[in-house]
């Protein structure tokens, strides 16, 4: 079924040069076409997609309203000019500062890397000092590899103090007077409310600036992120994903304490930051999730989802766990090699999963795609089994301390102590 897909995919190897290994080389497939909560890929194979294209589509793909809109900007108007600052940035911006009421300035950029490798260039500017102190993912440049240890740099400006509260307290003390701030992804499917509210406890003692990375997080807890949601006053917040609904724009957002001196000591502007494309996307994108309150229509459909699929493994026996908090959710199986037939035979079934990383609704996922999907994930549950690939039911539904802290040492290179199965054995 893979025909077209598997011959494009071997021609290609030897002049193409990135993939992400656990989608483009597992199936292998080329998606070319979106629609709502479906995807299509060059074979004709239909597929409701739960990845979302990694968090970047909350509305559904191809949004008539957010697609017309660039239309508009694209053919009366053009994309970009020389100068950075446009009437409909400064609309946006205020937007932005709406819906994150405690921050007071915004800088646009195109990717979520930009954007978080902007803030902790705007922290060392507003503190004069060097060292970050980082925990979770927050793009691919060099510094934000620090967090995998494959792909590691030698590099002692940026520390990872991986979720570990004892460890971000004893390297405050060990580089005293030399941090500029603390950056954090909230992995909240792993660590609860009182985590964060204490890390930024912390940080907040010792007049760091506190940086979190809501790039994933800003548009699909609820319309303010998880700031909003628990109560956090971060000093800066990185967006990007869902902020325009596939087209790309990202965003720092702060309080002038940080960065009105720090942002005009510093070169951050670039020739497509200002991209109107991106910007009027977003604005209508922002419209459209007030209006509705997209978050919550999805955490809807999210919760059902996710209760039935729960179901689905408990009754064909399947050691393995969903977590969701409840609009990012992820699948761990105690037996990961099956987590990835399940995902392949899945998507042989037209369903679109994410093995290893995050995996979501939008706007486009009804409750009768849903349900529909729920039915192909049944067929494919027992396709397993018949096959052989589901063994005998152990009984056991809950995962074992190792599965969990090797999902979180992949995904995000979480410390286990603090997370919520810090009791599991
Ligand atoms: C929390 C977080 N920060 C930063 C990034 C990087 O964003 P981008 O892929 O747009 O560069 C991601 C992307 O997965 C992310 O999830």
């Amino acid at each position: 079924m893979f025909e077209k897909s598997q011959e494009l995919f071997r021609k290609s190897l030897s002049f193409i040069g990135d993939a992400r290994d656990d989608l483009d080389t597992a199936y292998p497939f080329f998606i070319s076409k979106g629609k709502g909560a479906y995807v299509w890929d060059i074979d004709g194979n239909e597929y409701i997609d739960f990845t979302n294209a990694n968090g970047g589509i909350v509305l559904g793909y191809c949004n008539e309203d957010v697609d017309n809109a660039v239309i508009d900007q694209i053919k009366n108007y053009g994309n970009v000019f020389a100068t950075q600052y446009s009437k409909k940035k400064v609309e946006l911006a205020s937007t932005l500062l709406e819906v994150f009421p405690n921050l007071e300035r915004v800088v646009l950029f195109k990717t979520g890397s930009d954007a978080t490798d902007a803030a902790i260039r705007i922290a060392r500017m507003a503190t004069g000092k060097d060292i970050i102190l980082t925990s979770g993912y927050h793009g691919w440049h060099d510094w934000q590899l620090n967090m995998f240890e494959r792909f590691r740099f030698s590099d002692e400006r940026h520390i990872n103090f991986r979720y570990d509260l004892d460890l971000l307290r004893n390297q405050i003390e060990k580089y005293k007077g030399q941090i500029a701030g603390v950056i954090v992804t909230p992995e909240y499917n792993y660590y609860d409310d009182a985590f964060f509210i204490e890390l930024q406890k912390i940080v907040k003692d010792n007049n760091l600036v506190f940086i979190l990375d809501e790039v994933a997080s800003g548009f699909r807890f609820c319309l303010g992120g998880l700031q909003k949601k628990i109560g956090l006053d971060p000093d800066i917040t990185c967006l990007g994903k869902g902020l325009a609904n596939g087209y790309s724009i990202a965003a720092v957002v702060g309080k002038n304490s940080v960065m009105k001196e720090a942002c005009l000591k510093t070169h951050m502007w670039s020739t497509y930051n200002s991209e109107l494309v991106g910007i009027v996307a977003s604005q209508k994108t922002l419209e459209i999730m007030k209006k509705y309150n997209v978050p919550a229509l999805i955490e809807e459909q999210s919760k059902y989802f996710a209760e039935k699929l729960k179901s689905l493994f408990n009754e064909f026996g399947i050691t393995g766990e969903l977590f969701t908090h409840p609009n990012i959710f992820h699948i761990v199986f105690e037996d990961d090699e099956l987590l990835g037939k399940f995902v392949l035979e899945c998507a042989k079934k037209g369903v679109l999963l994410s093995k290893d990383y995050e995996n979501m609704l939008s706007l486009g996922h009804t409750r009768e795609i849903v349900d529909n999907a729920l039915s192909k994930i049944h067929s494919a549950l027992e396709a397993l089994k018949t096959n052989g690939d589901i063994k005998e039911d152990s009984g056991k539904r809950t995962l074992s301390r190792q599965a969990l802290e090797a999902r979180m040492t992949e995904e995000f290179d979480g410390n286990f102590e603090y997370s919520i199965f810090k009791d599991r054995k």
